[in-house]
């Protein structure tokens, strides 16, 4: 397997001050966001994309609600005005990959949405799509391994050289991170909780503590 430039952390939230809070920790590669999220925060969804493009400068993604192709395209091109980094979601259907190829060969960029299989993953990929997002998290609520799927993604697209990028979504926790990392996934999309998880450790905590404590105690010892 060629090595990837780099893994992309991406947050799952339409939460402006998560999102600062990341960019300020240096790590933050992109955004996704869907029609709950958005609803969550009960503000405008222009105002809030737009807010959003202008504190993230990587990839933003803002779902489509239509469920024809045509509402969608025009969702999708309406969207793409709000700032140069929007990515359009689309949902995996038969009317979402219509619109996926359409807004694609405008040379828009498109994250498939609600990828639930690998045959899934390759239509999308075929009709253009810069991202598919396998929903690992509620795969395995269903009783399914969702981070099995993520594997059989990139080794599809590894063996053709598809461009599509594999954006591992409905991540629960931090292990699912290292797993994805660990298949070559090239995004994960992760609740801002789950990005507080990863970067925690009590040993950590517990050595910092100690390190400060000692300093304390002997910073005023004479020194030789
Ligand atoms: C992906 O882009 C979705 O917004 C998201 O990951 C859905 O995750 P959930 O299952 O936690 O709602």
């Amino acid at each position: 397997m060629g090595l990837r430039e780099t893994m992309k952390i991406f947050l799952d939230t339409a939460n402006v001050e998560q999102i600062r809070k990341a960019v300020e920790w240096g790590i933050l590669d992109g955004v996704t966001t869907n029609p709950t999220l958005i609803a969550k925060e009960g503000r405008d969804f222009r105002q809030v994309i737009q807010e959003i493009c202008s504190i993230c400068k990587g990839d933003i993604s803002a779902e489509v609600v239509s469920t024809d192709a045509a509402g969608m395209i025009k969702e999708g091109l309406e969207y793409s005005k709000y700032a140069k980094n929007v990515v359009i979601k689309c949902p995996m259907t038969a009317e979402g990959l219509k619109a996926t190829k359409a807004l694609a060969d405008k040379g828009i960029k498109v994250n498939v949405t609600l990828v639930f299989s690998a045959n899934q993953a390759l239509l999308a990929a075929k009709a253009g799509a810069t991202y598919v997002s396998p929903f690992v998290g509620r795969l395995d609520d269903a009783g399914q391994d969702g981070m099995e799927l993520v594997g059989e993604i990139c080794q599809i697209f590894r063996n053709y050289g598809f461009k599509t990028q594999v954006l591992a979504a409905s991540i629960r926790h931090p292990m699912h991170v290292v797993q994805a990392a660990k298949l070559g996934a090239h995004v994960a999309t992760l609740p801002f909780e789950v990005l507080e998880k990863m970067l925690r450790h009590p040993l950590t905590d517990k050595g910092l503590k100690a390190f400060l404590d000692d300093w304390e105690k002997f910073k005023h010892l004479p020194r030789k």
